[in-house]
């Protein structure tokens, strides 16, 4: 339903919008030093991953299970790197990229009570990459009623909690962080839905859950940390376990009457008025398969295309540029994946050389095509909020054979749109906030969304949604970035 008034999601954003202003005084924010980003507790035991890493010759049933798991939830979030602080303190990277490198994100598997897990509540210490059982009791019917009795709870066995301690990231970003700390569970998502495919694990994301009452089951403190995303990791060795795909988001209310609020006081606001009730009227609806042009199984052509989502700027004038090609090779059993995730780093600075169009194309078709990456092992369907809210934008500076300018991704027709023609280098140093990595790009990516018409279809929640997928898509980019050598 459209609402007169802007939501508070729509507000939310307006306010933590840089400008030259917001900046400066953005950059005063911080006092005292990083909050440490681990969790600790004082009860429960410690079950150790470590060992799991290494394959054994011929491992049995159950060290099968354990190597899965342990590559599960290093290549989601594990420590791949450690640095040292001028202090000579450890300061640790991981799998996934965060802003900042401030690490928000905790991550919980519930068990439902398995030969592996036995029933009860489990953090994952990324530092020792072990998990933590602290609780120790059957909480998965309590998980079923908080997620509306979600269709994949029904078979599978274990799921995945990723909860946001927001004082790690608001610290410096401080009501800004509430996006950084969706960005990077996005990014999060993205490793766990490829690694998914390396352990064979399928992750059907719920974003529809009674938010206080995973909170509730997981034992957090609401004021420090809550539940940003929940995934049932359904077996893909267990044939009941193969299940529909399910939508995954679901519509929450929007909030047009709010109080006026001080700095400071909006990313908690927004987080809470963005929950779910428990007592919602909810019905999932599993989702259709996407027909998509390239993929020679689906129906007949004009039934194809008459189902296809339709691409935007499709005028007739603008320059139109087919992005197929070859897929990335990815190496058996994927191996070349799990490699560069752990090794994946943020480019630091960029050689201002040109890219081809063939290493342009790929890393769009690695991100936006999983279709096509479904023979070496991959999920060609992998679940995402709502993609048809998210838009791609590409900036072109310096790809050999393709005009500068900015263009328009069109993912069904697999075709980059010209919008403008310019060289855009001066103005995305500016809007990269004066980083280099901006001006020195060949290519910038963008993914924005109608803020206002996503509030529509799914309520303020829909705030979450959006920089999930965002991240999401993120990491696909930044992997197949990686995997060609780019940076
Ligand atoms: C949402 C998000 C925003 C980021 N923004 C920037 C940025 O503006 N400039 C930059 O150099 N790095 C940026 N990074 C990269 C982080 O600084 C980096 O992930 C972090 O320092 C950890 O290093 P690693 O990615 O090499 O593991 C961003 C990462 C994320 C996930």
């Amino acid at each position: 339903m459209a609402h007169p008034l802007p939501s508070f999601a729509q507000h939310f954003h307006d306010r933590t919008k840089y400008d030259p202003e917001t900046l400066s005084r953005a950059a005063g924010a911080m006092q005292g030093s990083q909050p440490l980003p681990f969790k600790t507790y004082r009860l429960g035991n410690s079950i150790d991953l470590k060992p799991y890493l290494e394959g054994a010759a011929e491992p049995d049933k159950e060290q099968l299970a354990w190597m899965r798991l342990s590559h599960l939830l290093i290549n989601t979030y594990g420590l791949t790197a450690q640095l040292s602080l001028p202090s000579g303190e450890p300061f640790y990277l991981r799998s996934a990229p965060s802003a900042g490198g401030l690490y928000p994100a905790e991550v919980y598997l519930i068990s439902r009570g398995n030969t592996l897990l036995p029933a009860g509540l489990y953090n994952y210490q990324a530092r020792s990459h072990s998990l933590w059982r602290y609780w120790d009791d059957h909480c998965w019917q309590r998980l079923q009623e908080a997620c509306f009795w979600h269709p994949a709870l029904e078979q599978t066995q274990l799921a995945l909690v990723t909860t946001a301690v927001f004082y790690r990231s608001a610290w410096r970003y401080r009501d800004r962080a509430y996006r950084r700390i969706c960005l990077d569970t996005g990014h999060l998502l993205g490793n766990l839905e490829l690694a998914g495919s390396l352990a064979d694990y399928r992750p059907h994301l719920i974003g529809g859950f009674a938010d206080s009452a995973i909170n509730q089951l997981l034992y957090l403190d609401e004021a420090q940390e809550g539940a940003i995303v929940l995934a049932a990791l359904a077996d893909r060795l267990q044939v009941e376990q193969n299940l529909t795909p399910t939508l995954a988001a679901l519509a929450a209310p929007t909030q047009t009457d709010y109080p006026p609020l001080a700095d400071g006081d909006l990313l908690p606001y927004l987080h809470r008025i963005t929950s779910m009730a428990a007592d919602g009227d909810i019905r999932w609806q599993h989702r259709a398969a996407t027909p998509s042009p390239a993929d020679p199984e689906s129906a007949d052509p004009e039934s194809r295309s008459a189902a296809l989502p339709t691409d935007k700027y499709n005028f007739p004038f603008c320059l139109k540029v087919k992005t197929l090609t070859p897929p990335i090779a990815w190496d058996e059993r994927l191996q070349g994946l799990e490699n560069t995730i752990l090794q994946r780093r943020s480019t630091r600075e960029l050689s201002g050389a040109n890219l081809t169009q063939a290493e342009l194309n790929a890393v769009l078709d690695f991100t936006y095509q999983p279709q096509h990456y479904r023979e070496q092992g991959f999920d060609a369907e992998p679940d995402y909020f709502d993609l048809d809210l998210i838009q791609t934008f590409v900036a072109v500076s310096g790809i050999d054979g393709l005009d500068t300018g900015c263009y328009y991704y069109a993912p069904h027709s697999q075709e980059l749109r010209q919008i403008r023609f310019k060289n855009f280098r001066r103005e995305l140093h500016y809007l990269c906030l004066g980083q280099d990595l901006g001006r020195d790009a060949a290519a910038v990516i963008f993914h924005t969304a109608d803020l206002k018409g996503a509030v529509e279809r799914y309520g303020d929640r829909a705030y979450r949604y959006l920089h999930l997928d965002a991240g999401h898509l993120g990491q696909r980019l930044n992997l197949a970035a990686i995997r060609l050598g780019l940076g």
